[in-house]
């Protein structure tokens, strides 16, 4: 079996690159990552000699190179976790996530058909679903919910699922699509909340909230997802969509203040900032479809998966420091400079 693996160079393809070498070993590994600002080649280095794995460097929206990779490795499985992902980028720059994450979908499925790929994998997101109030918390996302977009960012991934489904409809290409709450974990970049964090509240900086901090996200570890997509791929149904998430809500400003406490950090580092333009509310997954369906439950918890992410962030400093030395620095004047408190 030969699995095309997109953006494992990110966060969360890279956590699926070592879950599958670790647990599937009869599967060979391509990774194609564009190597963007959020794709770290350093993260891939412990795997760059295994047998099973090869790195190509490339983007998945180039159609000539995407044609002539899939013509020499004919896949047997795409997995695309390829994308740009960040919603705070999307409100500044939508562009380039029609470009990757729209474009650069089709041109996968496209590549997909021509060379009879077995199975198509969409990484998507729960954010498709919009959002839910904050005052209604028997509310979930199923995946009937209908696709509701708020940001730029979700629209171009909801674009994408829409996509995914219609070459499944219209060509019968084997798809399957997995939205999942929001995740945390090792080599997670450090724009992102929990990241962010961590590392501002080590180096004693103030910790930018938006609005009251009262907004709600779905914490999963990013290994229960990975291991979820494996089971989708081995036993999920050809054409369905499945929610994935543990009921793991927290406000923002819980999850801040958690960060603060396993660190012996004081709360008067945080610091109020305007507000994300369209913020989501709530977000929180109702998973009994691939509960029921394929019997994947989450196996960690909020309170030990943050615990084992600040150990992992305090224990790998040179590689997130690394990148906050670098052009990350210039990214955070310009998206924070102008928020005030
Ligand atoms: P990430 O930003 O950390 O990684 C994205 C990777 O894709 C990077 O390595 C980047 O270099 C690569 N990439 C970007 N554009 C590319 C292109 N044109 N061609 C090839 N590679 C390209 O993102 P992530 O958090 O790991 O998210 C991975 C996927 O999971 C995304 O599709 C995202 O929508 C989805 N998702 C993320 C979360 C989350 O909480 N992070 C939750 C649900 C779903
Ligand atoms: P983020 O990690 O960007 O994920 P998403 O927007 O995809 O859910 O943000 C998680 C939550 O944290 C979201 O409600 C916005 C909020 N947030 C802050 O309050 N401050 C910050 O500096 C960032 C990056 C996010």
């Amino acid at each position: 079996m030969k699995y095309l693996v997109t953006g494992g160079a990110g966060f969360i393809g890279s956590n699926y690159v070592f879950y599958v070498l670790k647990h599937r070993p009869e599967i060979e590994v391509v990774c194609l990552d564009a190597l963007t600002y959020a794709g770290n080649l350093s993260t891939l280095k412990d795997v760059m000699d295994h047998p099973q794995f090869k790195f190509v460097k490339g983007d998945i929206a180039d159609r000539d190179f995407i044609d002539q990779l899939f013509s020499e490795e004919q896949f047997d499985v795409v997995v695309n976790f390829a994308a740009e992902s960040h919603v705070d980028r999307s409100i500044e720059n939508p562009g380039i996530f029609l470009q990757t994450n729209v474009l650069g979908t089709q041109t996968l499925l496209d590549a997909s058909r021509k060379y009879n790929v077995k199975r198509y994998h969409q990484v998507s997101t729960d954010e498709v679903y919009g959002d839910l109030p904050l005052d209604q918390p028997e509310l979930f996302f199923t995946e009937e919910t209908p696709i509701h977009t708020s940001s730029p960012y979700s629209a171009s991934k909801a674009g994408s699922d829409l996509l995914v489904q219609a070459y499944n409809r219209t060509f019968g290409l084997p798809v399957t699509i997995s939205r999942c709450s929001n995740n945390y974990g090792p080599y997670h970049f450090p724009e992102k909340l929990i990241p962010l964090m961590i590392s501002r509240a080590l180096a004693d900086e103030k910790l930018p909230v938006y609005g009251k901090g009262e907004n709600v996200r779905d914490w999963l570890y990013v290994e229960d997802h990975c291991k979820a997509i494996q089971m989708i791929l081995e036993h999920g149904r050809v054409g369905e969509v499945y929610n994935i998430g543990g009921h793991n809500e927290r406000t923002n400003l819980e999850v801040v203040k958690t960060i603060l406490h396993e660190l012996n950090k004081t709360e008067d580092l945080i610091t109020y900032v305007t507000d994300r333009k369209g913020h989501d509310l709530r977000y929180a997954i109702d998973p009994t479809k691939i509960t029921t369906e394929l019997g994947w439950t989450p196996e960690t918890t909020f309170d030990e998966g943050i615990k084992k992410t600040i150990k992992w962030y305090l224990e790998n400093k040179p590689w997130w420091e690394e990148i906050l030395s670098g052009e990350y620095q210039n990214y955070y004047e310009t998206m924070y400079g102008q928020r005030g408190e």
